[in-house]
């Protein structure tokens, strides 16, 4: 069976990032069978309909594009910035979106997570579940990793320390896959 391709996508932009952190440890525990890659986003403009009129997109937008031809799914790591979706986060969804026909995200297979404050940026998933929609994106239900941020659960890196949730990113990823294969089968 081929390797499941998944690209992570994070909100937060700052180096001890706790929705980071999540995703690096995706990437360190990835089931066999599976390669977690992380995004760049630290360089991707802010989207403006003038700079699709250059002849040439910006570069961070191109390997941003490039990289999500090649994902088979992607996982969405999901701060809460005012009870929704970080901007970063957003934004590389809205440059994805601009691509002929949305072949970029149209059908593809997405997990969600993600650290916060007292809900653990829950009230930002329920958000961007909303913004899947439109984008027809698939993301799993199940499991919802809410991590709390702050009180204990990270190192000083951003790293998730606490096994539980630890465990339900394992979990995430092997549903992802299963998610994934279901996805791709074609009808019979
Ligand atoms: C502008 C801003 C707004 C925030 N609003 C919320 C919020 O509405 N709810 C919440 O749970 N946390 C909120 N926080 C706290 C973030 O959840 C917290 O900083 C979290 O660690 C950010 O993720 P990161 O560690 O990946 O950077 C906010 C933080 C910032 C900077």
């Amino acid at each position: 069976m081929k390797t499941i391709k998944v690209l992570g996508l994070c909100g937060s932009l700052r180096k001890a990032s706790t929705n980071m952190g999540l995703l690096r440890y995706a990437r360190a525990h990835a089931p066999e069978g599976m390669e977690v890659a992380i995004a760049d986003l630290s360089e991707v403009p802010f989207f403006n309909q003038d700079l699709e009129k250059l002849e040439e997109r910006p570069a961070a937008v191109t390997r941003l594009y490039n990289q999500l031809e090649e994902a088979d799914a992607l996982l969405l790591a999901c701060p809460e910035y005012n009870y929704s979706m970080a901007p970063a986060l957003k934004n590389v969804l809205d440059w994805a979106s601009r691509a002929k026909d949305n072949r970029l995200l149209a059908g593809k297979p997405v997990a969600i997570l993600g650290s916060g404050g007292g809900l653990g940026s829950a009230r930002a998933q329920y958000h961007l579940r909303q913004t899947c929609v439109y984008l027809d994106l698939h993301p799993l239900n199940k499991p919802e990793i809410f991590a709390k941020a702050f009180g204990g659960g990270f190192d000083d890196k951003g790293n998730p320390t606490d096994e539980s949730v630890q465990t339900l990113i394992r979990t995430l990823l092997d549903k992802l896959q299963d998610w994934t294969e279901m996805l791709s089968t074609p009808d019979e």
